[in-house]
């Protein structure tokens, strides 16, 4: 490894702005310095270097970093090979140590050897020792042609077949450990394979590597299941499984399920979109991995009480990176592996069109929670209704459900949503007592500075949002200006941003953070530089800053409750999905 102490040395030689200089030209705007982003096209400054920091930031793409990366990026360079690149520059000798070349060496490695291990464990089905294992398969109603598409295959009952075949091929002994393929025995020292007796299934990354394995016990005790731990390739909380094939065609949604099992039967039957967790419940990295991909996720799990669990969490963490959930119910089976096997693939396709969106999913959970026959059983209901009205950020929508809800159980729309304003009432009072202690995530109600958005959640975003998109794309400001103005504006401090931004369209000043210096607090500059990151990761457009324009305007008006009562059911679908947008 190379000594911090030389990196830091490095640095010093490497002044950010000198360096940076020899390919962009930067100008200088008090302490700051910026220009045209190198990383990507743009004809507005958006790329800063702040020599106080000796960073780098752009704020159109993204890119940032310190002296290193940005020579990384520019001379697409490794680490150690940026770090030699700045060392010649500066006229310094690195101290010699392959520690990173090391790492690299390893990776390239273990994916060699999960990749003979796979040909392996797949070559091992075709022999009589792995004749249970290929029957297995097959009894379960895979294809021949379905086993290669996935690779599967077995791994025999013996302590080093693996071992003993990857030895042959020069494999060092502590790099299969690396790659948790072997592992060594405290008694005799020596190596034994990991996995033994168990049908085995790779697991393929979105370049084809083989990153891997889920390893099933056809019988006995003991786990079910056994998965490769992570190894230097392989994040199991970072991947979903059969990703890479279901990304090979235009997706629309992804069927989410539970296991290897379920993803094979649905991709056999033709729903070539399914792909899993890995023997780990959903994580937030796998859903903003999912959320490159696409919008919609329909949730196919368990239909036992541990997968009802896990559709709700599921519901809520891909809501957070912006998914919509439908969520499948599977009757008469336990998973959508055993579905198909019992009804057949037409009818589980008639399942995921019927799948219900996630609020009318959750409300049928709640009447059927409790006996809504009696009194007791429906003010139940009702609380918990209105604990889940209370979690919905758009009030419109709120509305729509109240009054769906007064309907079905004979009460009135402003009754329950009364009880949801103090249950909101109460949680953002709890949320900003959490917030001083200081254990708040990363909520943007930015405290003080905007007031209107705790009664305003929808405008406010929708404000943001625009606000966001304009930073990126400020060719969309004058189409937005001739529609919406800064007296539209519900948040104030939203408003003079507009404002200020409007300013540029006669004045001729570039759009970037730097606008924002002279008539604005530090803390408020703060708020619009977050908007424009979230901006930047939710790749708001030209298009989008048009979208919640007419948003703005369009929750202005709102239809009354009568209106909403006189809705026949499709209107009502069709209403609650024109709000759902205005709130995306
Ligand atoms: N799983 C696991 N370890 C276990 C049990 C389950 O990692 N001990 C993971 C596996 O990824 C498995 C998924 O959880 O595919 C679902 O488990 P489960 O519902 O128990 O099994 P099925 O998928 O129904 O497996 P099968 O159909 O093969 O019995
Ligand atoms: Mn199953």
């Amino acid at each position: 490894m190379i000594p911090q102490s030389f990196i830091e040395e490095l640095k010093m030689n490497c002044d950010i702005e000198s360096v940076v200089s020899s390919y962009v030209q930067l100008r200088k705007r008090g302490r700051i310095s910026t220009g045209l982003c190198p990383f990507h096209s743009e004809k507005t400054g958006s790329f800063t270097v702040y020599p106080e920091s000796q960073s780098f930031y752009c704020f159109g793409c993204g890119a940032g970093g310190d002296v290193i990366g940005f020579i990384r990026r520019i001379e697409n360079l490794e680490y150690v090979e940026a770090i030699k690149f700045l060392a010649q520059r500066a006229g310094m000798n690195v101290p010699e140590d392959a520690a990173e070349d090391k790492t690299a060496l390893l990776k390239t490695k273990i994916l060699e050897m999960n990749r003979e291990a796979a040909r392996f464990y797949f070559s091992e089905l075709t022999k009589p020792s792995g004749k249970a294992a290929l029957d297995y398969l097959l009894g379960r109603g895979l294809e021949p042609k379905t086993i290669k598409h996935f690779g599967l295959g077995y791994a025999p009952n013996e302590w080093t077949s693996l071992t003993d075949l990857l030895a042959s091929k020069g494999y060092r002994y502590e790099d299969m450990e690396a790659a948790q393929l072997s592992r060594k025995s405290n008694k005799s020292g020596r190596y034994y394979d990991v996995f033994r007796d168990r049908v085995m299934f790779p697991i393929i990354d979105l370049r084809g590597n083989v990153i891997g394995f889920g390893g099933r016990k056809m019988s006995g005790d003991g786990p079910k299941y056994y998965n490769s731990p992570d190894t230097p390739v392989f994040k199991k909380t970072k991947n979903l499984f059969a990703l890479n094939f279901a990304k090979k065609q235009k997706l629309e949604r992804l069927i989410l399920c539970e296991g290897y099992m379920d993803v094979i039967a649905m991709h056999q039957a033709g729903f070539t979109e399914a792909v899993a967790s890995l023997g780990t419940s959903l994580t937030s990295d796998q859903c903003r991995l999912a959320s490159s991909y696409v919008e919609e996720a329909v949730l196919a799990y368990d239909s036992d009480e541990a997968g009802q669990k896990a559709t709700k969490r599921a519901i809520s963490l891909l809501d957070e990176v912006g998914i919509r959930s439908k969520v499948l119910s599977i009757p008469d089976a336990k998973d959508p592996d055993e579905y198909i096997k019992k009804f057949g693939g037409t009818r589980f396709k008639k399942l995921i069109e019927q799948s219900a969106g996630s609020t009318e999913y959750e409300l049928s959970k709640i009447s059927a929670k409790y006996d809504v026959a009696t009194p007791e059983g429906k003010i139940s209901a009702l609380k918990d209704a209105v604990n889940l009205l209370a979690g919905m950020k758009n009030p419109l929508e709120r509305e729509v459900w109240a009054a769906k809800l007064a309907r079905d159980y004979g009460t009135t729309k402003e009754g329950i949503l009364s009880q949801v304003q103090t249950k909101i009432k109460r949680r953002a009072r709890a949320e900003g007592a959490r917030a001083i202690s200081g254990q708040s995530a990363q909520t943007t109600t930015f405290g003080g500075a905007v007031p209107e958005k705790l009664r305003n959640p929808a405008s406010a975003a929708a404000e943001e949002r625009l606000l966001g998109a304009l930073m990126r794309s400020p060719e969309a400001l004058s189409t937005v200006s001739t529609v919406v103005s800064p007296n539209d504006f519900v948040c104030e401090l939203y408003g003079r941003f507009y404002e200020k931004l409007l300013s540029t369209l006669s004045t001729g000043t570039e759009v970037s953070l730097t606008l924002f210096g002279e008539d604005f607090t530090l803390e408020q500059q703060g708020i619009i530089a977050k908007l424009t990151n979230l901006a930047r990761e939710h790749r708001y457009s030209a298009e989008d800053a048009a979208e919640a324009a007419k948003n703005i305007l369009r929750l202005k008006e709102k239809k009354t409750d009568k209106e909403i009562g006189e809705l026949s059911g499709d209107e009502l679908a069709a209403y609650i999905e024109r709000m759902r947008k205005a709130k995306k």
